[in-house]
């Protein structure tokens, strides 16, 4: 069973880590096109350090839930078979023990030198400015992919929800491109597709079955059943 899986920020909420678009959401009191746009970035680089800085450092005090560990279960059975591709920037997936994991918008824990495109594993904070230590320019930015650029990884998610027979979205609303048009190219490609969110995503009428709850709770229980052969 090659199967895909999206997932977004509602996976990570139980975990502490908060949604982009839920009441409590990252975007409320800050102003998106100030810290997630490169416009916004070249603007003011100090604020937006520090945005993600404190993202970075909040990053210490959550931990995965049963619903990541649920997805690296999925993966000890299906091996090669199982891509997760996250929207999410934290690295809950990892540390529940999942390893095909893609982050196509980036990890909050990974600095990109603009100078010289060196990706470096960074965990303290960015807004000292710190030089790159593949260079030495102060130029050093969060490994974010904000409104404007380009998701990673592109070619070889495609390639997966081409030849995919299993399609699950989880814990996203649906609003941003990309991700949002996946469930219609593994439709197209054959796969079965499944949702499992809180509430109906705005693209919550295209998938073959769609299940609502935390993903705490549905995520294990939809792993057994795909385990089972369900
Ligand atoms: P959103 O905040 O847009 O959506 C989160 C979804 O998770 C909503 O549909 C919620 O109903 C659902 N949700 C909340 N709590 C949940 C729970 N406990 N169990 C299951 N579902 C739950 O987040 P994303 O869809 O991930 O991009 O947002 C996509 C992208 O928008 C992000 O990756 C980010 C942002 O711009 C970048 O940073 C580039």
């Amino acid at each position: 069973m090659r199967t895909v899986i999206l997932t977004g920020a509602g996976i990570s909420a139980e975990s502490g880590v908060a949604t982009f678009r839920d009441a409590d959401g990252l975007w409320e009191g800050h102003d998106v096109t100030a810290v997630a746009t490169p416009e916004g970035f070249a603007a003011n680089p100090e604020l937006v350090q520090r945005f993600y800085d404190e993202r970075r450092r909040a990053l210490g005090s959550v931990a995965p839930n049963a619903a990541h560990r649920a997805l690296a279960q999925l993966e000890a059975e299906l091996g090669d078979d199982l891509l997760i591709v996250t929207q999410n920037v934290d690295d809950l997936h990892e540390r529940a023990g999942a390893t095909r994991v893609v982050h196509m918008h980036g990890e909050l824990l990974n600095a990109l030198c603009s100078a010289c495109d060196a990706r470096h594993r960074w965990r303290d904070d960015l807004a000292p400015d710190p030089p790159c230590p593949a260079c030495g320019a102060h130029a050093l930015r969060p490994d974010i992919v904000w409104f404007g650029e380009m998701p990673y990884h592109m070619e070889e998610i495609m390639r997966r929800l081409d030849e995919c027979d299993l399609f699950a979205s989880i814990g996203t609303s649906g609003e941003v491109y990309p991700a949002a048009g996946f469930v219609a190219h593994a439709s197209a490609a054959g796969a079965r597709t499944v949702e499992l969110n809180l509430d109906a995503s705005r693209g919550s009428s295209m998938f073959d079955e769609v299940r609502q709850g935390r993903a705490t709770e549905l995520v294990p229980r939809w792993v057994d059943e795909v385990i089972a052969g369900g």
